[in-house]
């Protein structure tokens, strides 16, 4: 039995899920290989994501496959309530709606859990964390996971570490066919769309400060720079939770070779008129930097937690703290500047009703992965540890996704393919 805001809506969320499945190509695919053999027969599969439309496309192709979904969102602001009411008609358990506080937006995903899931979708971990603290009874038939956004990967890295872990993980985001797309380019788009939607300001000329070069941030600052902003980028130095990659001051080279200014936010504090956070970190932007900022700078949040803008420390600066409009709220400093703050700090891209999440397109790539991904934890055995997409998964997304727009590559020649692996002679 679903609790969402109005079953009312569900003519509206049926026309926005039609748009959504002509754009998804791979999911349709996808779908209609699931629907003939059903690898989900009799398999309940416990989501925890941004109950939109794509997410919707993605849960009917699973429903296809044979599954049962209940369904919470991974954040109180980001369901569309026309969909989740269209996913209930569909014979779906739907836990959310727009707008839910903490109390339920917890509560809600424990009801997904009372479903007794053998499968789960999460975006954030928060799902994940919830079935190894509070609900552990359910671990022996939990057959695995899957796991779509960096800052809950990093999450399930410090479980493994701790030897918390209790069944494997699929680390989706870190897929290529994932993040090189998804949190670059659909990150980059729809953060910026929610801005211009929330503020309906001009972005040329303003000096925009992204913090976090990351692939979000590096996405976010290119499409920026598009626009015509002035962008400057803060990093930090070290590799923050992660042992491999790139650390924090080559992003900051890569950034600069890139033509962006570079520099820390105690500097950039005072020059930026808009600041985007990126990062999975915490309180990036503290109190030191508020009273810094220029009157009128806008904040925004495009990293997964509603924590890398200290919000508390903004408030406890501010006499006032007040809302302007959707998605905009003003803090009045005692210092008389004012700083406008964007969808409550959580991830401006998907709060609604200005953030309306990634294309389509980016969300047909990822959610072929998840898709995938579930199938691949069914028919393996896997130990109890975060474990990378099979190779074989993410270059079929990739290609299927060239595929579905008409570009074929042509394959190397075995004298190429021969050349590639000898000890090449030099001329
Ligand atoms: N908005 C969306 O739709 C969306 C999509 C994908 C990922 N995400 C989230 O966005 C965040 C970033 O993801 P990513 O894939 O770009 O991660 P990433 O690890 O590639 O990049 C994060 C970057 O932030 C930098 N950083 C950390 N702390 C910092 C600080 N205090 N100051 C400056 N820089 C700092 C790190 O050095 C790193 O380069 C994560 O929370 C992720 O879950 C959001």
């Amino acid at each position: 039995m679903s609790r969402i805001k109005d079953a009312k809506l569900s003519k509206e969320g049926r026309e926005e899920l039609e748009w959504a499945r002509e754009n998804m190509p791979l999911l349709a695919m996808i779908g209609k290989r699931f629907e003939k053999q059903k690898p989900f027969r009799g398999i309940t599969i416990g989501v925890c994501l941004h109950l939109e439309k794509k997410t919707g496309v993605l849960l009917e192709t699973l429903k296809k496959g044979g599954a049962s979904i209940a369904a919470a969102s991974c954040n109180p602001l980001t369901t569309d309530d026309r969909v989740a009411a269209a996913l209930a008609d569909e014979e779906m358990d739907v836990y959310a709606w727009a707008g839910e506080d903490e109390k339920d937006y917890y509560k809600n995903i424990n009801s997904v859990l009372d479903h007794k899931p053998d499968l789960l979708i999460d975006d954030g971990c928060d799902q994940i964390f919830m079935v190894h603290t509070k609900r552990k009874e359910l671990i022996p038939s939990i057959r695995g996971a899957c796991e779509e956004t960096t800052t809950g990967v990093t999450r399930l890295h410090a479980m493994e570490r701790e030897g918390r872990l209790k069944f494997p993980v699929v680390a989706v985001n870190d897929a290529y066919s994932k993040f090189l797309f998804d949190n670059r380019f659909g990150t980059a788009q729809s953060t910026i769309d929610a801005i211009m939607r929330a503020t309906n300001k001009l972005l040329a000329g303003k000096t925009i400060v992204v913090i976090g070069f990351g692939w979000c941030g590096r996405g976010i600052s290119e499409r920026l720079r598009g626009l015509g902003a002035n962008v400057i980028v803060v990093e930090v130095s070290g590799r923050l939770g992660r042992e491999e990659g790139p650390a924090g001051q080559h992003k900051a080279l890569e950034a600069l070779y890139s033509g962006f200014r570079v520099m820390n936010l105690d500097e950039a504090a005072t020059e930026g008129e808009f600041f985007i956070t990126s990062t999975g970190n915490i309180n990036v932007i503290s109190r030191k930097h508020f009273g810094k900022m220029r009157d009128g700078a806008i904040l925004a949040n495009a990293g997964h937690f509603n924590n890398e803008i200290d919000i508390k420390g903004l408030e406890q600066l501010s006499s006032k703290r007040e809302r302007v409009k959707e998605n905009v709220e003003r803090f009045t400093l005692r210092n008389g500047k004012k700083l406008y703050l964007l969808s409550e700090g959580r991830l401006v891209n998907l709060a609604r009703p200005s953030g309306q999440g990634h294309p389509i397109e980016i969300m047909d790539g990822s959610f072929a992965i998840q898709a995938l991904s579930l199938e691949f934890i069914l028919k393996n055995k896997l130990p109890a540890k975060v474990i990378s997409v099979p190779r074989s998964i993410d270059d079929e997304v990739a290609e299927l996704a060239l595929e579905a727009k008409g570009i074929k590559l042509s394959k190397p020649s075995e004298e190429q393919e021969s050349y590639a692996r000898s000890w090449k002679e030099g001329t």
